[in-house]
């Protein structure tokens, strides 16, 4: 084989690669180095560089330099020269590819960069960049004074290349275009979508004290990612309506949020609840049957009260927040899940962790983005919000106009204490609307004895009560004692509704009954 023919098997194997490259990449800072690296060692020069066009300041300069010599590459690199002179001036007029066998003692060649480098520039080819505004820049490659001429075929070689980097010039502009449009659209759409969230989900959440703002925004961070949220808060802080917010202002939206109350199931139910079983794995399991995780695939799980989680369930639900997947009970082989997981609890599980009582890896899992919920102590600006609110919501209830609250007994809501928190508070109010009639402004006798602080007896048989309340009416007089002793009951009782039925001789469904006809939550 020939020695041009060799070296034409060489150029064809470098184009190859590439355009090879050129179709894999679109990062500029990857590509022309590549290119301007290997024209260097096929075309025998001393060095090879891309000069880009500034047209704000009509400069010419070398954001990309190959060079046998990394001084001479370094110092070409920060090297700026006016577009309008120079052998690279010329092709930027001309937009034709130029050819010289000594640039040095050519009356168009600017010695500056030769200046600034130490280098003796005899032979020069230089191509055109060309892009759809026009030239775009040069691909140049030189020879040493005194070396051999460029061939034809080599300055054929550069132009190929130059067209190369010309298109990738253009699409990686094109893409950084693109890419900022889309990455201010992504702003724009999480702006958009937070706003939605803040309408749709966060919209029943009363609150514009400072701590709650920080709650807003910690749910709206918590909503943008898929992160194992925790909420923190003593009883009836919202806790739920929290977990909620951040499931229905984040990207699982659509999917089911599951809500499970780890202390209201018994230890041996409770791993085939979350998990499901295999027909057969216990007696009474008839059928196979999904778990809840299962259920909120797609979705959000909440597990409430996960500082009741047993000490033997935690590794199990460890292993589905470390391997995003469950084993049901009486079965082997794990299936996969997707499911976020929001937690609350009102204990302090760091506490629990220190007395062994809850693994601190499932801690750790659990809590990657703990939201602190404050009493209702701590936001009692909040309390007039609250109560507006749900006497709004009471009175819709209860199919019940309702003219508003007399300023005195606002005042008791403001000053009162409420260990109970906002669910106490929305309590006393659904309480007091119950009590109300029609067109009724609530004034201090639709109020608990606990707010009114009316001395003992007052309250506490109907028939004394009935007089200065709701009127002689037996029947309201009654509703009015079993409202209030239920409430009693409940508040006592931490809101647990089993435990209340059970303590007040009642069926679940008879309280749930009664709850509801009483607005008692
Ligand atoms: N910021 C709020 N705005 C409107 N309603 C609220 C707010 N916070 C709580 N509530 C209401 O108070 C009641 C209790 O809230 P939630 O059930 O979320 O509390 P919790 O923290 O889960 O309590 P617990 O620990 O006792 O389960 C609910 O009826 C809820 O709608
Ligand atoms: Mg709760």
């Amino acid at each position: 084989m020939s020695r041009q023919s060799l070296e034409n098997d060489g150029r064809l194997a470098l184009l190859y690669e590439v355009s090879l490259a050129f179709a894999a990449r679109t990062e500029l800072a990857e590509l022309i180095p590549l290119v301007i690296t290997k024209s260097r060692e096929v075309l025998d020069a001393a060095g090879s560089s891309v000069m880009l066009l500034d047209e704000n300041r009509n400069e010419l300069y070398f954001p990309f330099v190959a060079d046998s010599d990394p001084e001479t590459a370094s110092r070409l690199s920060g090297h700026r020269m006016p577009a309008s002179q120079g052998l690279g001036g010329d092709v930027i007029r001309t937009g034709e590819p130029l050819r010289v066998s000594d640039a040095s003692s050519d009356p168009r060649f600017d010695d500056a960069a030769d200046r600034a480098t130490g280098f003796k520039t005899g032979p020069m080819i230089l191509a055109p960049l060309r892009s759809r505004q026009g030239i775009a820049g040069v691909l140049s490659a030189v020879r040493a004074m005194g070396a051999p001429d460029f061939s034809d075929d080599d300055l054929k070689m550069l132009v190929a290349m130059a067209s190369g980097v010309s298109v990738t010039i253009e699409n990686a502009r094109l893409y950084e275009a693109l890419r900022d449009r889309e990455e201010g659209l992504r702003a724009e759409v999480g702006a958009l979508r937070r706003d939605a969230a803040r309408r749709d989900g966060f919209d029943e959440i009363v609150g514009s004290a400072p701590a709650m703002r920080e709650v807003f925004s910690l749910m709206e961070s918590a909503a943008g990612s898929p992160i194992a949220v925790l909420v923190e808060g003593e009883t009836g802080t919202g806790k739920e309506l929290v977990a909620r917010g951040i499931h229905k202002a984040s990207a699982r939206a659509s999917g089911a949020f599951v809500a499970v109350n780890c202390a209201a199931l018994p230890e041996s139910l409770l791993e085939s609840e979350l998990f499901g079983h295999r027909k057969g794995a216990f007696t009474g399991a008839t059928q196979d049957r999904k778990g809840l995780f299962e259920a909120a695939a797609g979705g959000t799980i909440f597990l409430d009260e996960i500082g009741e989680m047993p000490l033997s369930m935690q590794p199990k639900l460890l292993r589905v927040l470390q391997e995003n997947e469950i084993v049901p009970v009486g079965d082997t082989r794990p299936r996969p899940v997707d499911v976020r997981v929001i937690s609350a609890t009102n204990r302090d599980l760091e506490a629990e962790v220190e007395s062994d009582r809850m693994r601190a890896d499932l801690y750790y899992r659990l809590a990657g983005f703990p939201i602190q919920l404050p009493n209702l102590e701590e936001r009692r600006e909040d309390i007039p919000h609250f109560v507006a609110h749900f006497l709004d919501s009471a009175a819709a209830g209860h199919g019940r106009r309702i003219d508003g609250i007399e300023a005195e007994a606002l005042q008791l809501f403001v000053d009162a204490q409420w260990p109970g928190n906002v669910r106490q508070l929305q309590n006393e109010v659904e309480r007091s609307v119950a009590l109300a009639r029609e067109g009724d402004v609530i004034g201090l006798r639709h109020l608990s004895r606990r707010l009114t602080g009316a001395g003992a007896g007052a309250e506490s048989s109907p028939s004394v009560r009935a007089t200065d309340g709701p009127g002689h009416d037996l029947r309201e007089a009654r509703a009015l004692f079993e409202a209030r002793h239920i409430r009693s009951v409940l508040d006592a009782l931490g809101g647990n509704v089993s435990r209340a039925a059970e303590a007040l001789g009642l069926s679940r469904s008879m309280l749930q009954k009664k709850m509801k006809e009483y607005s008692l939550r």
